[in-house]
């Protein structure tokens, strides 16, 4: 058989291309943080993660021209060998500082931050223990170790401590958790996972992508949320710091390890400078005005209750990100797009990204994003409030009627297969 047979499938992706109605892979023509350009219309971008609106600041433009200007468009290299700047230790040296850790260590992205570390850390005979909605790059770490990875149920407790109680008690361990859950907002309980961690001699790794610049004490994440202390904390650039790239923070040695043992990072080209400076100078301005964090978290507070108040459902968030739950995969879809007519730009969230009929619609709130942005926001899902809510059947409703497309007779018949299955 043809190995590349398989790639003829995709039906449902074709279908909702041919009719404009595929709501991933938009293609973004201008923007400025708070707004972006989408086929020819200027829409309030409601779905980034750019939760401190740093990506259009001036001193971090600046501060990544520069870089290029000293250092070039690229490293050319592995830290290990020829890739390492002394913009990477100045980074790694001021993220230390901030979060009051020995070391820190960039890498590319942290996608990779997350897959070099577990990797490096957990050997044969070590056990993962791993929230079930852990993040795809924790998965991925934890395929690549040779360790071996016991999954517990998405924040409880209760089942990470009979998982922990059936492993050998000598084994070495380490409990992996998203701080703040990209999906539904919700923050992991860490002060019970650091007690469980302590009960069973397990060591604590926290992904804080979501939580840097969002929560604790002037945007210093999870552990300053619940004032612990994890052995091991992972973060983005991607997201506040407005930037690309990731890093991990830990003990010297911890880090020294992971710096000889973890591939994604000895094996692949160093962080670029535009993106290293960025990510630095947004640290900078973070550090030194950290009420950014509470004017977004204000700003999120005040979207949540508009949305609240027109009936939402927002699945109890507990940070900036405002998941909208919808349900069906199909109603999302429609719903993204019909918010793209009202100038919002939101994406869904639907299987397999959430399970099956829990679909959601995702906003998140930026710094600077203008009240007259979050009422437009609101005003937009004004309109769809009762459809969100009522309890309908879509299931029965095909796709295409949903989106409000005519076929032809061959399209409906080549269609049919796919709405069935498509919930
Ligand atoms: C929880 C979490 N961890 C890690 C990552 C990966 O970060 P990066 O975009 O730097 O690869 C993401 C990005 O989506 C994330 O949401």
């Amino acid at each position: 058989m043809d190995i590349f047979k398989k790639t003829q499938g995709l039906k449902l992706v074709k279908f909702l291309k041919r009719f404009g109605f595929y709501p991933f892979f938009r293609e973004i023509e201008a923007t400025d943080g708070t707004s972006v350009t989408f086929q020819g219309s200027e829409m309030i971008m409601m779905g980034s993660n750019n939760y401190l609106g740093l990506s259009h600041h001036p001193r971090v433009i600046k501060a990544s021209q520069e870089a290029i200007e000293t250092w070039g468009t690229g490293c050319t290299g592995s830290r290990f060998l020829n890739g390492n700047l002394q913009i990477h230790a100045e980074l790694e040296k001021l993220l230390a500082e901030f979060l009051g850790y020995e070391k820190t260590l960039v890498f590319a992205t942290g996608f990779m931050a997350n897959q070099g570390a577990i990797q490096a850390l957990a050997a044969e005979g070590d056990f993962i223990f791993s929230d079930s909605e852990n993040h795809a790059c924790i998965v991925e770490g934890c395929r690549l170790a040779k360790g071996q990875t016991v999954i517990y149920r998405n924040h409880d407790m209760n089942d990470l401590e009979k998982k922990l109680q059936s492993v050998p008690k000598k084994a070495g361990k380490i409990i992996i958790t998203d701080g703040v859950f990209s999906m539904n907002g919700s923050i992991a309980k860490l002060d019970q996972i650091q007690k469980l961690a302590k009960k069973y001699n397990a060591r604590t790794y926290v992904d804080d992508a979501h939580a840097l610049g969002t929560i604790g004490k002037g945007g210093r994440g999870t552990s300053s949320h619940w004032n612990i202390k994890p052995d091991i904390i992972m973060g983005t650039f991607s997201k506040s710091l407005a930037s690309q790239g990731g890093f991990i923070a830990g003990s010297q040695d911890v880090i020294d390890w992971i710096k000889q043992k973890g591939k994604t990072f000895m094996f692949s080209a160093a962080l670029s400078p535009a993106s290293t400076a960025a990510a630095l100078e947004s640290l900078k301005v973070l550090m030194e005005k950290p009420e950014m964090v509470k004017e977004a978290s204000n700003k999120a507070d005040y979207l949540k209750e508009k949305l609240t108040n027109l009936g939402l459902d927002l699945m109890n968030t507990q940070a900036n990100i405002i998941p909208i739950f919808v349900g069906s995969d199909k109603k999302a879809l429609k719903l993204s797009n019909d918010l793209l007519k009202h100038n919002i730009f939101v994406t869904p969230v639907v299987f397999p990204a959430v399970p099956q009929g829990q679909a959601l619609i995702r906003c998140s709130v930026m710094a600077n994003h203008s009240y007259e942005e979050l009422d437009k926001t609101v005003e937009a899902f004004s309109h769809f409030a009762e459809e969100i809510i009522m309890e309908n059947d879509e299931k029965k409703i095909p796709l295409h009627t949903l989106l409000n497309t005519s076929l032809n007779d061959n399209q409906l018949s080549e269609i049919s297969e796919i709405t069935e299955r498509y919930q």
